[in-house]
């Protein structure tokens, strides 16, 4: 490639406006064939200003696709025992089909100990161990973490089959990197994960036809960390001042990198969109399980 080539754009919002769409469709079918309408209960501990507006955005979008939506804001010192006492109600209650905990929770409260009292069955984040044990075994019906769901889809869409490449991901997170390693082993990619000890991490990317970087860092990666023409997934949500400015930028320099790469998701406008089209379809799926009924068939 030359200096001026310029890689495609992954439209993520565009392709997460779609799925939401197909989602909303099948939502609507599912209330007409079994009268039942999928549920979402997001719970919010404590005033985090980026929980609130995810929390906001999720509650609107739950709507917007046709779903029942519980929010419960609970105040910062809540104390553990009350968060696993309302996760156990909503265990149980038969209008809910996706509970979410927003994290990060305040520091008195053990994240794990509340994601494993979660029902696995309403899951939707897919962090309970059973989930994660079912998607690294390909085992049962897992529920995957929505963020790399939407990394997957988007990969998907721009290659085609993904067997035989060579994915390199960056960071080995619960949440992203290490759910994202193991939907590609289970596209027959050949897998690298990397993180903060990895020596030599520019040639570790220089090697990928697929690069999924989710760091934390702002505009960490290098256009010339990137194979000519490989595919690359920026996760990174990184708020940065810069000319005076707010600025959202991600963990790849996007500049360069769209100089080198084949296709590249934009921040935003990229990965940002998918994680919420995929929480709804996870929570449709969670309610087609429970009704019995493939969503494919919807
Ligand atoms: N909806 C979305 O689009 C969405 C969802 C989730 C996250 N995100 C964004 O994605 C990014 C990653 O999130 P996360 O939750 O996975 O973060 P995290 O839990 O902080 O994990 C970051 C990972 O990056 C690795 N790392 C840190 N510095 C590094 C370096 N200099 N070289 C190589 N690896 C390095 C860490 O390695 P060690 O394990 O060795 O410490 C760790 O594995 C953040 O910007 C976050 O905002 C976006």
């Amino acid at each position: 490639m030359t200096d001026t080539a310029k890689a495609r754009l992954i439209d993520g919002k565009a392709f997460a406006e779609g799925l939401c769409a197909r989602t909303a469709k099948k939502v609507a079918a599912l209330v007409a064939r079994k009268g039942v309408r999928p549920g979402l209960a997001v719970v919010l501990v404590g005033e985090d200003p980026a929980s609130q507006v995810y929390v906001r955005n999720k509650g609107k979008q739950t709507v917007e696709a046709g779903m029942d939506s519980f929010e419960h804001r609970l105040p910062a010192e809540t104390k553990q025992d009350e968060l696993l006492a309302l996760v156990e109600r909503l265990n149980r209650d038969e209008g809910v089909h996706g509970i979410l905990v927003q994290l990060p929770l305040p520091k008195h409260i053990d994240a794990d100990t509340v994601l494993l009292a979660i029902d696995p069955a309403k899951d939707v984040d897919g962090f309970h161990v059973v989930n994660v044990g079912r998607l690294s075994t390909g085992a049962g019906e897992a529920l995957v973490p929505c963020t790399p769901l939407g990394c997957l889809m988007l990969l998907k869409d721009t290659l085609g089959d993904l067997a035989g490449k060579r994915a390199v991901i960056v960071g080995r997170s619960n949440i992203v990197g290490k759910p994202m390693a193991q939907l590609l082993i289970a596209e027959s990619c050949t897998v690298t994960v990397a993180h903060s000890k990895t020596r030599d991490l520019p040639e570790e990317c220089r090697r990928a036809d697929i690069l999924v970087a989710a760091v934390g860092r702002p505009r960490m990666i290098k256009g010339d960390w990137i194979k000519p023409g490989a595919t690359v997934i920026d996760v990174g949500i990184n708020r940065i001042e810069e000319g005076g400015k707010q600025k959202l930028v991600g963990d790849v320099d996007f500049d360069q990198a769209v100089k080198v790469a084949g296709a590249i998701t934009p921040v935003p406008g990229g990965v940002g969109p998918m994680t919420i089209a995929c929480l709804l379809a996870n929570t449709l799926t969670a309610a087609c399980r429970k009704a019995g009924i493939d969503p494919e068939s919807l």
